[in-house]
Order: C-alpha cells, then structure tokens, then sequence
C-alpha cells in the first residue's frame, strides 16, 4: 500500500447556519457543530484509507471557544495528523465566517480517531502517512503523544471496571 500525502485527504466543508441549527437566540447547538466535526473528519478519512466504511473510534476532548451564530458561514478543516495500523488520527479545525464582512475567527478544535473497515466490518490495515512539511511533522509528533494518553486512559479506565 503506497503513503498518501496528508494534502490527498484534507478537507474542507463550508455550510451556512441557518434557524434549523441553532437554539432560540441564535447560537447555534454544540451538536451541530460536533456533527460537521465528524462528518468531516470521516470524509478525510475515508479519502486516505480509500475504504468507504469507517468508524469513530474516539473523540478527544472539545471546547467550544466561541458562539456560532444563525447567519454564519461554519468552515470545518480535516486532515490526518497520524496514521496506526487501521486507525487515523484525523486534526479538525473549525472557524466561523461572518458573512459580510469575511472576518473569521476559531471557534473549535478537535482530534478524532477513526478506524477503517474492511467487508466483514474489521479494522483494516491504512496507507502510511507522507510528509512533506515541518508543520505536518510536528502534527504526528503531538499525535503520537495524544495516541498514548488515550491507551494509558483506556487502560486505567478499563481496570476500574465495575467499580460504580
Ligand atoms: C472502533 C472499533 C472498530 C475498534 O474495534 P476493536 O475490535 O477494538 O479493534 P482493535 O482493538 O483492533 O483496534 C483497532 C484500532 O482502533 C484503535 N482504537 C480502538 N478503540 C479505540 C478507542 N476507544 N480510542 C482510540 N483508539 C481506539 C486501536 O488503537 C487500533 O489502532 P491501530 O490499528 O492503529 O493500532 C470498534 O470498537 C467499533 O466498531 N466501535 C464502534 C464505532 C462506532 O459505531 N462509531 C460511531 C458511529 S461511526
């Protein structure tokens, strides 16, 4: 299997947010953004692993920076930062576009593990990831720290079992 290039996969989606998606006054639900999040970073994914059917496996942490409001232009960027055997993880940043004037500002980030599968719904091996730039070097170094806090977590969280 030949590594893709981080640039293959990364995407951008852009939707305005209208009345549907937010609350009474205006600001838009947490949910829908969470939505674009993992939308988004499933497109990435599937775009690098090449397989149409992949999984969240885990969503890290996410903060909410700023309010979205109905009229905004929501522009969600996906890409890969870090790639296992069958898992990706794939780096979500999100900013919010007033749409008279262009100004943007960040409004959330977050860092979402997906797996890829293969026809019998098993993880499946993935393309390596290429860089090419010192940015993206650094994105899969702070992956790879991420990677192991989230198996360290698991597995403290795991041995605590049955304890509620
Ligand atoms: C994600 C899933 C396929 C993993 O299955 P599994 O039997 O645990 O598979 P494995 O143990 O072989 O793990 C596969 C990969 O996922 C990673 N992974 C599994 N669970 C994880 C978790 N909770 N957090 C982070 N990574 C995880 C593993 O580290 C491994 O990565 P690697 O191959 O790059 O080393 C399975 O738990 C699943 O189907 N979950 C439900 C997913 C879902 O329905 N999501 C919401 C809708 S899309």
């Amino acid at each position: 299997m030949n590594a893709k290039p981080v640039s293959a996969s990364t995407v951008e989606f852009i939707r305005t947010m209208t009345q549907l998606d937010a609350n009474l006054s205006g600001n838009v639900h947490g949910g829908v953004i969470m939505k674009e999040v993992d939308s988004a970073a499933g497109t990435a994914a599937i775009r690098h692993s090449g397989r149409r059917s992949v999984v969240t496996a885990a969503i890290d942490e996410m903060s909410f920076l700023e309010p979205v409001h109905v009229g905004d232009i929501l522009v969600v960027t996906a890409m890969v930062n870090y790639v296992g055997s069958t898992s990706m993880e794939v780096g979500v940043h999100v900013e919010a576009e007033a749409m008279e004037t262009g100004s943007r500002r960040h409004t959330t980030s977050a860092y979402l593990v997906m797996v890829a599968l293969d026809e019998h719904d098993q993880p499946a091996p993935v393309p390596q990831l290429e860089l090419t730039t010192d940015l993206e070097r650094r994105r899969r170094e702070r992956a790879i720290v991420r990677r192991q806090i989230r198996t360290e977590r698991r597995s403290r969280l795991g041995a605590m079992k049955g304890d509620r």
